[in-house]
């Protein structure tokens, strides 16, 4: 696909868009067009076809043959008629729902391929695109879900997060980036928009009178993640465009395209050092400030007293009472208020955001915003209209009626649909609102607790941003494997003070829901004497943590519990067989390296000093053949069974030479003599195996086969 080219929109902005379309995107989905048809034809294969659509924000999902549309929307800002528009568009070629990510985006699935250009044109005429919704490329820029309408905001950043958007995606160089580059806005030093996990983040500041940010640079979470670094302690807002331009052709001119695990900005912060890469970002700033950029066109976006023309809804039930207590807030304008519409594991029906989009179009466009929660955020409500809101959102979304921390908590799309996931986490969330939901503990007084879930140790539930958090793996008793969880806890989202949620225990997936349900029960009582989740962790907290973990350390037999082998969600003991080739990127790096990592203590003499030396080499060819198996989607269900995998996909695939063959031969016979004869070549498999996975790419690939398969993936 040809990189978009700078230019204004054919599409002219109305006040309910709130960015600007490149004009040759038209252009861009005639000739999408063109490759989905000769994919058809038997002209492109499949990897070609991905290459394209990607960074269009098209996903194949994992049922074979359907897809998802990702669609950008800056801070999660809709106006009611683009909802309206989405909703149509996803009942008439999708899903029944549409989907809310915790990017503050919105999600068309269940897609055919033949639908896909027909919906990004549809969108496109409602100023809405999917492109960047997933490549190597500016993701969409997220804001502060109260920015805007915030009681103890600095000031409002969306007019220069939409500004930014229009700018960045109208330049060329920002679509064939080395990786994906992610900006985020706070209006506040709680940095609610998550600026010190991002990229680039800036965080509303204002000082001698003059507004601005304060910049973080190389934060993110994924792989090997961490949290930004200070770039500016102030710059003024008119310089926002300068500072992400400058760290975007950094990036670009220096990113590690040959490494794509290594590729994120931060790893060009490490490999760079701290003062090397202020140098080169400086050179960058220096050069664009002297072409003369134009600043960004910031519009003014606030709303001015609407009154629509509808009659107010009078309601006094306790009901609504409850619920006004829950999800209302006062804006900074007086008379209006923002309304929370929480929404199961981000989900909600067409014809609910329909009635929803129909019932806000009054109201205006500035009604409308995602929230990093997966949940929509309601504003510039006049207080006589919350009945009618209420009204409307009964039965919407499922969860109008729970607590508000139960709404904010946040699971990644799991293993039941995504390759790579370990642990189905929507089915763990799901077990774990239900038994904190049905236990008689006072939640409403915890409104804001985060917890979340991912399927696998890849962050994309944020876990490493929750208070209590969970992260599946696997665990084994005797020859059986069973779904378990890190636990993680204490994230700190301040500025300055900005840490991730630390490992503090491990359950079993079983027993999410029961730990979760003590854990909230302890903080509760122990609340008062704390300034924060964070601040009890670490003092004290954490060993409680690890106190319930306890509890639960006992796994049953298989034969006396199944329940403790089933998944949540799922019917059949857990398993990872077809796992592990994703669309998105790599994973299942923790149980490879769990493998690697115990064959190279034996190898050096670290363990296995109560074995003999014949059975301490063959754990170790056990071990190293084992490790990677798992990226062939194998799970081998016996010891003697890896090694013939082995054999079959790594060593006739010559992926790893076919002269290790024999330790292999005598590994899978036991026999010591040999394998004592044969030492240091039992070593130099484990050290073909290290460097095998060194080669690995996030799609679980090797060089040998990703030069077959040029086409490159994107998360
Ligand atoms: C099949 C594989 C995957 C699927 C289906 C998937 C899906 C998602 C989705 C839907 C989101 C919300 C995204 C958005 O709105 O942009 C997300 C976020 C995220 N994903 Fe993934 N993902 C996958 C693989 C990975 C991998 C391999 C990594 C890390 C190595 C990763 C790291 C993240 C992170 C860090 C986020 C949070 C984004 C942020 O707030 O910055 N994902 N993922
Ligand atoms: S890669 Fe892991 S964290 Fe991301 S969606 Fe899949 S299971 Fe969840």
């Amino acid at each position: 696909m040809a990189p978009a080219r700078a230019g204004r929109s054919d599409h002219p902005r109305s006040s309910s868009m709130f960015y600007e379309i490149p004009s040759n995107l038209s252009a861009e989905l005639a000739e999408l067009d063109g490759y989905i048809a000769d994919f058809r034809q038997g002209r492109l294969d499949a990897a070609a076809l991905k290459a394209h659509r990607v960074p269009f924000g098209c996903y194949e999902q994992r049922r074979d043959g359907t897809f998802m549309v990702r669609i950008r929307t800056t801070g999660g800002a809709l106006s009611p008629h683009q909802l309206g528009t989405i909703a149509r568009i996803s009942a008439r070629y999708g899903a029944s729902s549409l989907h809310v990510t915790t990017r503050q985006e919105f999600q068309i699935h269940d897609l055919s391929l033949e639908d896909v250009t027909t919906v990004m044109r549809e969108l496109l005429a409602v100023g809405l695109a999917s492109r960047g919704g997933g490549g190597n490329t500016v993701r969409n820029i997220m804001v502060s879900p109260e920015a805007g309408i915030g009681l103890d905001e600095v000031f409002d950043p969306s007019p220069h997060a939409f500004a930014l958007t229009s700018r960045l995606i109208s330049e060329g160089d920002s679509w064939l980036l080395p990786r994906k580059l992610k900006i985020a806005f706070s209006n506040s030093p709680a940095d609610t928009g998550l600026a010190q996990f991002n990229d680039i983040g800036f965080i509303a500041r204002i000082r001698d009178g003059v507004s601005g940010f304060r910049v973080y640079v190389a934060g993110g979470m994924g792989g090997k993640p961490e949290v930004g670094h200070l770039l500016h302690d102030f710059v003024p807002a008119s310089d926002v465009y300068l500072i992400a331009e400058a760290v975007k052709r950094l990036f670009d001119k220096h990113g590690n395209r040959k490494k794509r695990n290594a590729a994120r900005l931060r790893f060009l912060w490490n490999s760079a050092g701290e003062a090397g890469f202020r140098d080169l970002y400086a050179a960058e700033l220096e050069a664009l400030r002297t072409e003369g950029r134009p600043p960004l066109l910031v519009e003014d976006f606030s709303v001015e007293g609407l009154a629509p023309d509808i009659a107010p809804l009078s309601v006094g039930s306790s009901d609504f009472v409850e619920w006004k207590n829950r999800f209302v807030s006062a804006q900074r304008q007086a008379g209006l208020y923002s309304v929370l519409v929480p929404l199961f594991l981000g989900n909600v029906r067409n014809e609910d955001a329909l009635r929803l989009a129909d019932f806000l179009e009054p109201f205006g466009p500035q009604t409308i915003r995602a929230t990093f929660g997966q949940n929509l955020r309601l504003r510039n409500i006049p207080e006589a209209y919350l009945g009618n809101v209420w009204s409307v959102l009964s039965g919407i979304g499922g969860l109008s009626r729970a607590p508000a921390m139960l709404a904010n908590a946040v699971s990644c799309t799991g293993a039941d649909t995504c390759q790579l996931g370990i642990c189905l986490s929507k089915g763990a969330l799901t077990a774990t609102l239900d038994t904190l939901g049905k236990s008689d503990l006072p939640l409403d007084t915890v409104p804001d607790f985060r917890l979340h879930v991912s399927g696998c140790p890849n962050t994309c539930g944020q876990h490493l941003l929750a208070d209590l958090g969970f992260f599946g793996n696997a665990g084994s008793k005797g020859q059986r494997m069973y779904p378990a969880y890190a636990v993680v806890a204490g994230a700190r989202l301040a500025d300055g003070q900005a840490r991730f949620a630390r490992q503090v225990a491990r359950v079993s997936a079983h027993d999410v829901p029961s730990f979760a349900r003590d854990v909230m029960a302890l903080w509760i009582e122990r609340k008062a004497a704390h300034a924060s989740f964070a601040d009890y962790i670490d003092n004290g907290g954490e060993g409680d943590m690890r106190t319930i973990a306890e509890r639960y350390r006992e796994i049953p037999d298989f034969r006396d519990d199944r329940s403790y082998y089933v998944d949540w969600g799922a019917s059949e003991p857990f398993s990872l067989a077809g796992r592990g080739s994703g669309e998105c990127a790599a994973g299942l790096f923790d149980l490879i390296e769990l493998d690697l990592k115990a064959a190279a203590r034996l190898r050096d003499g670290e363990s296995g000093g109560d074995l003999t030396e014949g059975a301490r080499l063959q754990r170790l060819a056990f071990l190293a053949s084992r490790a990677l198996l798992i990226t062939r989607g194998v799970q081998t269900p016996s010891d003697a069974s890896v090694f013939e995998a082995f054999r079959q996909h790594f060593l006739q695939s010559d992926l790893i030479s076919p002269r290790f063959g024999e330790v292999v031969n005598a590994a899978e016979r036991r026999d010591e003599a040999a394998l004592l004869r044969l030492t240091s070549v039992v070593s130099e498999l484990l050290s073909a195996v290290e460097s095998l996975y060194q080669s690995m790419d996030n799609s679980l690939r090797f060089p040998a086969e990703s030069s077959q398969d040029r086409a490159r993936s994107a998360g």
